[in-house]
């Protein structure tokens, strides 16, 4: 018997912003799974700004992809025919199976959720790798200490959010960048921050000022650019600064020049390092996933989805991570159990 599946490829090397153009969707049969292998159906497929990276030609921390090459991404998903020992039929799994409807992996290639009291999508984000990235970045490189000033860029995103979170956990003073006013409130108000701004509309630098007069200990910089720039220039003593993201250079049809003002690492004598949520390990990674679970749980972390309905949505979807559009961890639901 074989399934009928579709799968979103790259049809072209987008030149700035992605765009519909850039994507095509392919028709395919699978055939059965075989001797120790799995058919899964997603359930959910996570969009991630990291995918930008690998539709670029040339070279990153991974390999790039080739034209009509299926788009990369992890999915949940249900086991719908099973020929391994270890994975019955009806198992969630987590996969690295790309943007399609349909997967066969062997069972040594996915991951099982285990019965969870939160939602299995929570498990590509705030339980999975956006949530790791938040978590190590913060807590191994950052190294919160109560009384600090924190400064986290796209503060309302599926990392930003847990970022300050974390650093409010600790006792830290916590201030977010965010592009709208809603996004603003809800760090505020529903996830506890000090402070907002919202950098298309105030002067970050006045607001800076105005938030840190004793400088920003930690800045987990999500975003480059111009941000980063003012904070650069606005660090105290001995600050410690992660570099997660680079999400504003993203689409930059020319290498950035900069950054220009490493003299305010001089001055402060601070630290500045760059972090891959894939360095960490399963045995840091288990550790990560039960305290955020149980900080869930206990009602000291609060996450959002932002859900799109609808595999053939997903490359509009994607662009939303870059005009500040998403709220929350972007998802696409393909289909129900
Ligand atoms: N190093 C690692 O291992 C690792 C792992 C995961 C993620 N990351 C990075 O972490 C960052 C956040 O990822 P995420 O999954 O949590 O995404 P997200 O914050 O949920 O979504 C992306 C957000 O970035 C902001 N943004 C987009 N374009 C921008 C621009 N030009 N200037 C400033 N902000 C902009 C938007 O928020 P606003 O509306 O607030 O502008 C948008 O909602 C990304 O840079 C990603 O590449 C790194």
């Amino acid at each position: 018997m074989t399934t009928d599946n579709q799968y979103w490829a790259m049809s072209s090397h987008p030149e700035g912003m992605p765009n519909k153009e850039n994507f095509k969707l392919v028709s395919e049969k699978l055939d059965e799974p075989q001797f120790g292998q799995i058919l899964i159906k997603t359930l959910y497929l996570t969009l991630d700004p990291y995918m930008r990276g690998r539709m670029r030609p040339g070279p990153s921390y991974a390999p790039g992809l080739k034209i009509d090459e299926i788009m990369t991404g992890e999915i949940v998903g249900i086991v719908e025919i099973s020929n391994s020992k270890k994975i019955p039929i009806g198992s969630f799994v987590r996969s690295r199976s790309g943007w399609t409807k349909y997967s066969i992996k062997s069972d040594s290639e996915v991951t099982v959720l285990e019965n969870s009291s939160h939602s299995i999508s929570t498990s590509l984000g705030v339980l999975g790798m956006p949530g790791l990235t938040a978590y190590h970045g913060l807590l191994e490189i950052g190294k919160p200490k109560a009384g600090e000033t924190l400064v986290v860029s796209a503060a309302s995103g599926a990392v930003g959010a847990l970022v300050g979170q974390i650093a409010k956990i600790n006792g830290c003073r916590v201030v977010g960048t965010v592009g709208n006013d809603i996004k603003a409130r809800y760090i505020k108000e529903e996830l506890g921050f000090d402070f907002a701004i919202n950098y298309k509309t105030e002067n970050i630098e006045k607001k800076i000022k105005e938030f840190c007069p004793n400088g920003i200990d930690i800045y987990f910089d999500n975003v480059g650019g111009e941000i980063t720039d003012i904070i650069l220039n606005n660090l105290a003593y001995k600050a410690r600064v992660i570099v997660c993201g680079q999400i504003s250079l993203y689409n930059a049809t020319k290498q950035p020049i900069g950054p220009r003002n490493l003299w305010s690492l001089i001055r402060t004598q601070s630290k500045i390092e760059g972090m891959l949520v894939s360095e960490y390990g399963d045995k840091k990674n288990k550790v990560a996933i039960d305290r955020i679970s149980k900080w869930i749980s206990d009602g000291k972390v609060k996450y959002k989805e932002d859900i799109v309905e609808g595999f053939e949505n997903a490359p509009s979807a994607f662009e939303r991570l870059f005009t500040g559009e998403n709220f929350g961890k972007l998802l696409i639901k393909v289909s129900s159990v």
